[in-house]
Formats: C-alpha cells, structure tokens, sequence
C-alpha cells in the first residue's frame, strides 16, 4: 500500500497539486487571522467605535461629571453594566469564594482556593506547590452568575487569560462548571484550573466588560482598567460636551434606525449576522444568551419598525426598579383600548411574558428570556 501524500500524487496532475497547495495556505492563512486580534480590532464589516474608543486617552470626560446634569447617573452605580467587572479582592467576590472553600473537594475534582494569600489562589488540594494558579479579576455582576479569571503573560509578554473551571451561579446559590468548558479537563499543569485563552480572546473579555484598556505591545495595563460598561461606552468621549456644558452634543440615540440601535447594543450582547444559520433555530435554548439575534426575528421588530432594545430596557436603571417583568412592555402596541393593535389570540390580558417571552436554559444552572417573541 503506498502511503496517504503517495496517493494523492498519483492521483492528482501537478497542477492539481498546486492548486491544493495554495488552497491549504489560503484556509490557513484565514484560520490564524481569525485568531489574532486583528479580525476583531479591525473588521471592516463591522462597527468598530467602542472597540476603537476603549484604548482612546484624549477627550474622555471623568464620569464623576455626568451626575452633575443628568438623572441618568442616579442609579446607574447598580445597574449589571456598572458591575460586569471587579477586581477578584473585592468584598463580594471573597464573600462567594469563601464559599468555594467550604466546598468538598472531591466535588470540584481537587481544586481549592486559598484566600490567604495576597490574591484568591486556586489550588490542587493534595498540597502540590507546582500546580496553583491566582484568581485576579472577577467577571458578571453576579445578577446570573459571577466567573474568576487568572492573568498570565506569555513569552513574549502579552496577557493570556486562564478561565477558571468553577462559576457562581445565583440559581443554586453555589458552584458549578463555567459554561462552555469541557466536561474533562486538559491533561495539562493548569487543565485542572480551568481553559487557557490567547491574547486576542482576554482582550475581548475584558473589551466587553470594560470600557477603557490600556494595551501595549499585547500586554494589557491591568491598573489602568476602567471596570464596566460605563456612560462614555455607550454615549462615546464626552470631554468636549463637559466642557462646554452640553452645548456640544451626538445625537446617535436619537437618529439611529432601529436596526442601527440593536446593532450598537449587539457589539456587545451579540450581532445577528455574527451567529451561523444553524445556530438560529427557534428551539435552541443557547440561543436565549443572545437577545439582538432573537429579537430582530421577531414580528414585533419587523411589522413595528420601530422596537428596539430600549422600548422595554432603560439602559441608565437596574433591572429590578424598572418592573422589567410588567406587562406594560407588551402593552405599549398589544393594547385591548387601542383598534389598530392585534390583541392576544388566545384572547390572554396578562402574564404575556410568561406564554411568549419565557425564561429558558440549556445545561449550565442559568436561564435567560427568550428574546425571540412568539407563539410557541
Ligand atoms: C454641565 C452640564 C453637563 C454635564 C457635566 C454633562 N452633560 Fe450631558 N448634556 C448636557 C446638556 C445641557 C444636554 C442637552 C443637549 C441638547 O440635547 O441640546 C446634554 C445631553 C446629553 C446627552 C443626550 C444628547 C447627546 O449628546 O447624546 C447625553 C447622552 C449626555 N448628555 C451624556 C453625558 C455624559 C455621559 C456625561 C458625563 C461624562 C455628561 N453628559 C455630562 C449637559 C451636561
Ligand atoms: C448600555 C448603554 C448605555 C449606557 C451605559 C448609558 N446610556 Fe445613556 N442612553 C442610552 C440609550 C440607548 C439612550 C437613548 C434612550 C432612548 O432611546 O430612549 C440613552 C439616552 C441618554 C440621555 C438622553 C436622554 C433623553 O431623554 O434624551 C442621557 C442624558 C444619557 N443617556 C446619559 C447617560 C449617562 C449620564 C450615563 C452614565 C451614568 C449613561 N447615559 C449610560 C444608552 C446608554
Ligand atoms: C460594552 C459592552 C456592552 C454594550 C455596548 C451593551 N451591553 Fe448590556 N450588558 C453587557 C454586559 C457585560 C452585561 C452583563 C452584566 C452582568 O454581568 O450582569 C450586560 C447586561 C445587560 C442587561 C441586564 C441588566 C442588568 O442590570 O443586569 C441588559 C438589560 C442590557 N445589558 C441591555 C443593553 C442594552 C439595551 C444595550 C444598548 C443600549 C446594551 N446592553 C449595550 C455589555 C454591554
Ligand atoms: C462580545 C462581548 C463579550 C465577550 C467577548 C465576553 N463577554 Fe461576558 N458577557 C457579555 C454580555 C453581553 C453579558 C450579559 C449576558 C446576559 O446577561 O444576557 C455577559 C455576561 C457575562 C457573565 C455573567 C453571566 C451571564 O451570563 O450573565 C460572566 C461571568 C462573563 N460574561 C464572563 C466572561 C468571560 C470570562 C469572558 C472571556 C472568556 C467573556 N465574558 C467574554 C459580553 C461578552
Ligand atoms: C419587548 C420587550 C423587550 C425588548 C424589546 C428587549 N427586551 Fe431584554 N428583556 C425583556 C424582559 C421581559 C427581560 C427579563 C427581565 C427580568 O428577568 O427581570 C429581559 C432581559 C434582558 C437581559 C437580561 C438577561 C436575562 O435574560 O435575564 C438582557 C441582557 C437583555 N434583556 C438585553 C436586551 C437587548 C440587548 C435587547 C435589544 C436587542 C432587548 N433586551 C430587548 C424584554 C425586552
Ligand atoms: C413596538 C411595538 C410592539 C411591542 C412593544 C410588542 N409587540 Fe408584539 N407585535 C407587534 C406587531 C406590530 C406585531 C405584528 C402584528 C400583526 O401582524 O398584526 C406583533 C406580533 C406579535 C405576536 C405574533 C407573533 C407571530 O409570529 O405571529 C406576538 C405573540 C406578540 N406580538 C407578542 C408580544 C409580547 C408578548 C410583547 C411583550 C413582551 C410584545 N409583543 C411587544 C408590535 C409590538
Ligand atoms: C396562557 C398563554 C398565553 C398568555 C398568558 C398570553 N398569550 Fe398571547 N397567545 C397565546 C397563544 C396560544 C396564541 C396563539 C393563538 C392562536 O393563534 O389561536 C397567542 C397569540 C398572541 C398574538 C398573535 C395574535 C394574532 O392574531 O396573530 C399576540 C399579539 C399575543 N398573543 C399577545 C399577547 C399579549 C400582549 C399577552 C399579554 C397581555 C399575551 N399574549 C398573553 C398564548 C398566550
């Protein structure tokens, strides 16, 4: 039997190699550039201005500034954006891992964590020095579920990101596998501790959960961070507007189509034309995680034309103060007192969210509203 490249030599022309040639480095040409940071700091076809304007220094006002002229900065300090990111030594991320700690470590397949230690260390519980790991950063407001992260730099000196393997999720009240890990861990020093990220994937962690980085030559300046989603995030620089006291202002939010308003909200929550065709299935509950993808598939959004995410959110308020469950929501266009509004079929005057906008889940303990609305 000849061997595998054998055969194919005999059986293709040596043109025909060629061009297999040329098409291999072509796939893996377009393979690496996905991985770099460059098909994410730089795609065209894309919106890029938060992702741009998270390393911009010059004309960024101090967000202190906002409360003096705007309500909007009352209770955004408790909003899920305010709160996407915090250091791991922060009181409400050592008050879960104290929790860890008291975990069985048979349950957490030998990992412990040690808060003695200057930062929350994650450690192999037979006393193995060489395989520990510190837990620096804490991601998610903890509204769902809260995840550590460890820093690392790899040799040439760019921040790589370990994901720890263990989640707080607010439903069980405890810990369990950070979604989207294997089932088994890698056979590695660190496998145990969770999944090893590049540069390019810890920057867009921390891109979308903060909203200034400093970033030189890969390595991300971890002090310099601005934590959350902030107003400047979603309102761009507003140096200019301080100090002239409003007088120069953007009118984004005001102008924007609907569609353009998603597609801002979306940078961040997911783009549409980001998620593959056979991920969009009405009946895949992983899909729930991306509200925008749902929501434009939506008769809502397209007969309206003119829903968008802030018909029912207000981004300047926590959840919980905006009576986010209301019917009111749906009731602004499926009105019984409003002639022109198409009313319920199954002729239903309340809990609308419940029979069409449901809380679903796939494996993980965490469950999201099916932004998709519909009849089920
Ligand atoms: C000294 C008062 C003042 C301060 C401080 C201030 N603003 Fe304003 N802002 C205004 C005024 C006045 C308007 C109304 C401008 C108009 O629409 O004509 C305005 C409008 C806005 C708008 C709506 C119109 C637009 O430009 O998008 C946003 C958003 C906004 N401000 C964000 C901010 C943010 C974010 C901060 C903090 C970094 C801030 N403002 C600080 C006075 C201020
Ligand atoms: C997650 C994105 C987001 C964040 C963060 C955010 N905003 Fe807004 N803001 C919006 C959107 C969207 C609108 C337009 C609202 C609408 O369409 O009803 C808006 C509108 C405004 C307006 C204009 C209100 C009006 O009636 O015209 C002001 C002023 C404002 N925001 C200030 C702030 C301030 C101050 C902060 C920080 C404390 C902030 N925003 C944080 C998304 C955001
Ligand atoms: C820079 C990225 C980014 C952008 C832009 C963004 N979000 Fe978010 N949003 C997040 C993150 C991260 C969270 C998760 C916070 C957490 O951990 O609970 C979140 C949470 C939320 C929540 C849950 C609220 C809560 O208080 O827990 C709502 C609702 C939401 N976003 C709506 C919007 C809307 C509407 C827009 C556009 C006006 C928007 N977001 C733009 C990143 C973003
Ligand atoms: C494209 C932007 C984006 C990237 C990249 C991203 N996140 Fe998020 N993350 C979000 C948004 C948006 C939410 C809010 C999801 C929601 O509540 O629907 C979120 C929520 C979370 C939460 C809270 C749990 C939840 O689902 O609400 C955690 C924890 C988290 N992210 C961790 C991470 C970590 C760790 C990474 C990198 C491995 C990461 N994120 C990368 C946008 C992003
Ligand atoms: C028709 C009303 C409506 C529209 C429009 C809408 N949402 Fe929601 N959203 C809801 C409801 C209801 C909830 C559940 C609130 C709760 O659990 O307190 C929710 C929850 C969320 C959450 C929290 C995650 C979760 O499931 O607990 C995020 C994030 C979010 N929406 C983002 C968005 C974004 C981004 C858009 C625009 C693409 C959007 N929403 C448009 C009604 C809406
Ligand atoms: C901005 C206006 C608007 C809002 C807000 C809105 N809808 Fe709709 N909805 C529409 C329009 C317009 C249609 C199409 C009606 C028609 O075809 O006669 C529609 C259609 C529907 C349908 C039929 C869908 C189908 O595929 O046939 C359902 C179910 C529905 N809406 C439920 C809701 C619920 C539940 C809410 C609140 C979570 C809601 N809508 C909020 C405008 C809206
Ligand atoms: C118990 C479950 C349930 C509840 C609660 C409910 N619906 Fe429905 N809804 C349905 C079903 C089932 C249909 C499909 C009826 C049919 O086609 O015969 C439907 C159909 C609809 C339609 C499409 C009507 C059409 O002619 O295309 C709209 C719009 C709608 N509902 C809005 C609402 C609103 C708004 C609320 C809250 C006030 C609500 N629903 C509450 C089950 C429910």
């Amino acid at each position: 039997m000849p061997g595998l490249t054998e055969q194919v030599r005999q059986w293709l022309p040596s043109s025909g190699r060629w061009f297999l040639t040329i098409c291999i480095v072509f796939l893996m040409t377009l393979t690496l550039l996905q991985w770099t940071s460059v098909s994410f700091f730089v795609s065209p076809s894309v919106d890029t201005l938060p992702i741009d304007l998270l390393q911009v220094v010059d004309g960024r006002a101090d967000e202190k500034n906002c409360i003096d002229c705007h309500v909007q900065a009352e209770q955004f300090h408790a909003t899920g954006h305010a709160n996407a990111l915090r250091r791991s030594t922060s009181t409400e991320s050592l008050e879960l891992l104290a929790n860890f700690e008291q975990c069985d470590p048979a349950g957490t397949e030998g990992t412990v964590v040690n808060l003695q230690a200057a930062l929350p260390r994650a450690e192999n519980s037979s006393g193995d020095s060489a395989s520990q790991i510190s837990l620096d950063w804490c991601f998610g407001s903890g509204r769902h579920a809260r995840t550590w992260v460890a820093t690392l730099s790899d040799s040439q000196g760019a921040t790589d990101l370990l994901e720890f393997r263990w989640t707080w999720f607010r439903d069980i009240d405890g810990f369990d596998i950070t979604p989207g890990q294997p089932g088994k861990h890698f056979a590695t020093h660190l496998g145990p501790f969770g999944v090893l990220y590049d540069q390019s994937k810890a920057r867009r962690c921390f891109a979308c959960h903060s909203s200034y980085l400093a970033i030189d030559d890969g390595r991300l300046r971890l002090e310099d961070i601005e934590t959350g989603v902030n107003c400047q995030r979603c309102h761009g620089l507003r140096g200019e507007h301080v100090a002239s006291e409003g007088a120069v202002h953007d009118d984004f939010w005001k102008t924007a189509s609907p569609v353009e308003a998603v597609n801002r909200c979306a940078q961040c929550h997911r783009r549409p034309e980001e998620t593959g065709a056979a991920e969009i299935r009405p009946d895949d509950p992983d899909l729930a995680r991306f509200q925008p993808v749902g929501l434009v598939r939506s008769k809502c959004f397209t007969a309206s034309r003119t829903m968008t995410c802030t018909t029912c959110h207000d981004p300047h308020l926590p959840l919980d103060v905006q009576d986010s469950l209301g019917d009111w929501q749906c009731l602004q266009c499926h009105d019984s007192s409003n002639t022109n509004d198409t009313l319920c079929g199954a002729s239903e005057t309340e809990n609308c969210l419940q029979c069409h906008m449901p809380k679903v889940g796939s494996d993980a303990p965490v469950r999201f509203s099916d932004h998709w609305i519909r009849v089920r």
